[in-house]
């Protein structure tokens, strides 16, 4: 969506801080043992409290509030009530909602507990290329070359991208235009970032997987080649300058 009303941009604040704060607080909460349902029902009552939707389930009829993906998944992970939580997982959460008729997204993966597998500088570089991504991104600025900064920095602490996955247009429904953010350079893709638009930008670095593919239980996603992914996700503002970053829960990063 384009925000032309100050209106406008307070309903993307609200929605936006519901979506943070539900994600800020789900990751307090997960803990060894717990199963996924529980981690995301607990998220469910949050947004319902807010008076939020989940945007997933409201969109895609997704059979969860949130997403929650854990090691080898990379997105999509359908909350279980058979799937357990243990120290040192790398886990994802992908909160996204409407309210008031706005749509926010924000996601981010973490180790749970102590960091057994060595998951936390994977889950460092995403969050980091995140941040240096999102600093570039501002009017005039060609969707592209956000991509080729993602890869290249990916490339550089040792890593890979997912090329199927991308951020997105957002604001007024879950996915607009532009349709596809992606994490590498796609020469094809000569849109550029418009000011005063809402994007959701998002990262997807990898240890060995370049695409995604869908499992048998029609949504989950994991890497072709195995390996871990680390995802994090803000909704931004574009402006003339540094973008506004909509999503930042008290001022922190997920
Ligand atoms: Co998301
Ligand atoms: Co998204």
């Amino acid at each position: 969506m384009s925000i032309n009303k100050e209106s406008e941009l307070l309903g993307m604040k609200t929605v936006s801080e519901a979506v943070g704060l539900t994600l800020l607080q789900m990751r307090e909460y997960a803990k060894p043992g717990m199963t996924t349902k529980e981690l995301d029902d607990f998220g469910g009552r949050i947004l319902n409290s807010l008076g939020a939707n989940s945007a997933p389930r409201l969109t895609y009829g997704f059979p969860g509030w949130t997403g929650i993906s854990v090691n080898h998944e990379i997105a999509h992970g359908i909350p279980s009530a058979e799937k357990v939580l243990k120290e040192g997982d790398l886990v994802n959460i992908d909160v996204s909602a409407e309210l008031n008729g706005f749509w926010a997204d924000n996601g981010g993966s973490f180790v749970l507990g102590q960091d057994r597998h060595r998951h936390q500088p994977l889950v460092e570089a995403s969050k980091k290329i995140l941040h240096a991504a999102v600093q570039q991104i501002r009017g005039g600025v060609k969707v592209a070359d956000i991509g080729r900064l993602i890869e290249l920095q990916a490339k550089k602490a040792g890593y890979k991208v997912i090329k199927n996955l991308t951020g997105h247009g957002i604001g007024r429904s879950l996915h607009e235009e532009p349709k596809e953010i992606a994490n590498f350079y796609d020469r094809f893709n000569l849109t550029r970032f418009k000011k005063n638009t809402v994007v959701a930008v998002e990262t997807f670095i990898s240890t060995n997987s370049t695409y995604a593919e869908i499992q048998k239980d029609g949504w989950t996603l994991v890497g072709d080649r195995g390996g871990y992914v680390a995802q994090h996700e803000h909704t931004i503002v574009v402006t003339q300058g540094k973008p506004i970053v909509l999503t930042v829960s008290n001022g922190i990063w997920n």
